[in-house]
């Protein structure tokens, strides 16, 4: 099977797991000890940030980027419904609700037309989420949040690598969130990251990231165990300096793939907007103005042939049963993409010859 992802990992990760289980530190009582300084140094600088907090996975950082914003009970956040579950759900975790907005369906990203619409007195934040690693909208969504005084959080946890108008995704919010989840274009195996030029926000997140201490028994606000250790950290230094050639493999085996499969008409293929970089986590294309099960045979059939294509939304968060509670959702492009579309590897393990046959048999099993 070709999977749709996998990590890639090599000697050096291995060498330097095994020099920092030797060293006998493997993490740090406040949450930042050697490894992760060095980590968190050279991803604030990668993606152009002042501030890099390191965090044991994505999840975690969504929830300090959102109590950090100072979102609390009471407090609504507009974000799409078409996305992983955890954007929605730190979201409830820090007792606010969670506002759902349809997306554009040319890019899969949240609709800014849309948040206008749905930004109330209540709406504290805009959650906005670089979906299969192409930014959204962000100028646009940065000027709603300024009009109504709001906060950004970015959810560029599928984004390592992609760009926006030149600028790295949390260049026009206030906090991006990422993950080194093991699927992810770099990976910890799991791990997360928040980046961020708020002094203020930057320190809050570090205390909460530890138990809401700045020094050891005085805590100063309620936080967590989100610890990086430096076992994790030591990888996702050694994946940072990989990534580029990650990038660049993906970017090449998207392009072919997209070279092939321009053929049919059937399919509509992702897109890379003028002034966009996307990052190529996911090559995801829709099967035009077809139904779930036509979608769901094709997926099965090249499963079947070992390609691990995979559907990814294909039950929007809106509709999962327990936000349902949330309000009665009618998000027309966000339902449609979740019965249509499907992703296909592209990942840096996969070769040219590979590239093809996927081509080939994805053009064969829609006809
Ligand atoms: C869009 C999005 N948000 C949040 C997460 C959560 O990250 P993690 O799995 O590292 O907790 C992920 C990754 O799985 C994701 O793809």
């Amino acid at each position: 099977m070709i999977p749709i992802n996998a990590p890639q990992i090599g000697e050096e990760e291995i060498e330097a797991v095994v020099k920092v289980m030797k060293s006998g530190v493997l993490t740090h009582g406040l949450g930042a000890g050697p490894m992760v300084t060095k980590f968190e140094n050279a991803f604030a600088k990668f993606v152009k940030a002042k501030h890099a907090i390191a965090v044991n996975a994505g999840t975690a950082a969504l929830h300090l980027a959102i109590v950090g914003a100072g979102i609390k009970r009471g407090d609504e956040v507009i974000l799409p419904s078409f996305t992983f579950v955890a954007t929605a759900e730190m979201i409830v975790m820090a007792g606010a609700k969670p506002v759902f907005v349809d997306i554009n369906p040319e890019t899969y990203n949240i609709s800014p037309e849309k948040i206008e619409k749905a930004v109330t007195k209540k709406v504290k934040a805009i959650m906005s989420v670089d979906l299969y690693g192409l930014p959204a909208d962000m100028q646009q969504i940065r000027e709603i949040a300024e009009k109504h005084e709001i906060a950004v959080i970015e959810d560029s946890c599928q984004a390592h690598g992609a760009s926006y108008k030149g600028k790295p995704p949390g260049a026009f919010a206030d906090t991006a969130c990422w993950s080194f989840y093991a699927s992810k274009n770099m990976t910890t195996g799991e791990g997360g990251m928040i980046t961020t030029n708020n002094d203020e926000v930057a320190e809050k997140m570090r205390f909460m990231r530890s138990h809401g201490e700045k020094e050891k028994y005085e805590s100063l606000m309620l936080g967590h165990n989100y610890h990086m250790t430096e076992i994790h950290a030591a990888i996702g230094y050694i994946q940072l300096k990989k990534l580029p050639k990650f990038l660049a493999r993906r970017r090449e085996n998207s392009k072919r793939l997209s070279a092939k499969l321009r053929k049919t008409e059937s399919l509509k293929l992702p897109k890379e907007p003028k002034g966009y970089k996307h990052s190529w986590y996911l090559y995801t294309v829709k099967l035009k103005g077809t139904k779930r099960k036509k979608r769901d045979k094709v997926v099965e059939a090249l499963k079947q042939k070992g390609i691990g294509a995979q559907v990814y939304y294909t039950n929007p968060i809106h509709r999962m049963p327990y936000y349902r509670k949330f309000g009665k959702y009618r998000l027309q492009e966000t339902e449609k993409a979740a019965k249509q579309v499907f992703s296909l590897p592209v990942h840096p393990g996969v070769t040219s010859k590979q590239i093809d046959f996927i081509a080939e048999t994805v053009l064969h099993s829609i006809t």
